[in-house]
């Protein structure tokens, strides 16, 4: 939930700006890299393939808990990075990663606000004054901090989820709006980002 509303479901991403995770993740396994080494009729001993996995993954937890150039720091728990990297290896089909998942149990709140800070925050402020319909049809994006006053558990969900009309202009009507689709989000995730965004409302950093 964190890492797929800038890499999507598939950790492929938006190439160039967005890398895949794919190739980063096949690279921390030994038995991915001496596969790739038999292939190319390449050899190498076999301590130099562990050192090599051990490297990549070395890189691969810094950028679980630091982030990167351009990423911002996931701000995961160590359980729930021990968990992501297990994922993050059967998403990349790293043989035998479907028998190690883990699972954390999670709050509510804590899903929403994975939601919310990687796929809502990178069009949404978090903060800012309640838009007006005139000024939402010339652009604006209400702010996170307006979104649970503005509509209701069941409006926001179909927002999310399905896409609904917004009143926008002068005088106010009724238009589809220009807010994306989020397919790969269930109810009862969006459902969470609001009882997040209820919850914790956003404040201002700036
Ligand atoms: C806000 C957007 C954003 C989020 C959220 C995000 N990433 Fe990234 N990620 C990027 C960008 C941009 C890059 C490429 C530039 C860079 O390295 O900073 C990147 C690069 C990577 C790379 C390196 C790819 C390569 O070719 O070396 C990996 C691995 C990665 N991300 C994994 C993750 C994981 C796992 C998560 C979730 C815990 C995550 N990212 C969340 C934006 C994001
Ligand atoms: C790509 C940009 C973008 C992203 C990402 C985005 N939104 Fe929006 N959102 C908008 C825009 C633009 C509007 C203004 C109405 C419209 O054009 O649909 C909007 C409006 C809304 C509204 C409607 C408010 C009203 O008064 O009807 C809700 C609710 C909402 N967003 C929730 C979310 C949530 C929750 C997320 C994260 C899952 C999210 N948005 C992610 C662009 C975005």
């Amino acid at each position: 939930m964190n890492c797929q509303g800038c890499h999507r479901e598939s950790g492929r991403g938006a190439p160039p700006e967005i890398n895949s995770v794919i190739d980063p993740v096949r690279a921390t396994s030994v038995a991915v890299i001496t596969e790739r080494m038999k292939k190319s009729g390449g050899e190498m001993n076999k301590a130099d393939v562990i050192e090599l996995a051990k490297q990549s993954k070395a890189l691969l937890l810094l950028r679980l808990h630091k982030g990167g150039q351009d990423m911002p720091p996931p701000v995961l728990r160590e359980a729930e990075i021990a968990a992501v990297f297990d994922y993050l290896e059967q998403l990349s089909g790293v043989p035998g990663a479907e028998k190690k998942q883990l699972a954390v149990k999670e709050p509510i709140y804590r899903v929403g606000e994975q939601i919310v800070k990687a796929t809502c925050h990178t069009c949404h402020d978090a903060a800012g004054p309640n838009p007006s319909p005139q000024t939402i049809l010339d652009g604006a994006i209400p702010p996170l901090s307006s979104l649970t006053a503005r509509v209701s558990l069941a409006e926001f969900v179909r927002k999310v989820t399905k896409g609904a009309p917004i009143t926008m202009g002068t005088p106010p009507m009724s238009y589809r709006g220009r807010m994306p689709v989020f397919g790969q989000l269930s109810e009862d995730e969006a459902a969470a980002a609001y009882q997040y965004l209820g919850a914790y409302p956003p404040i201002s950093r700036r």
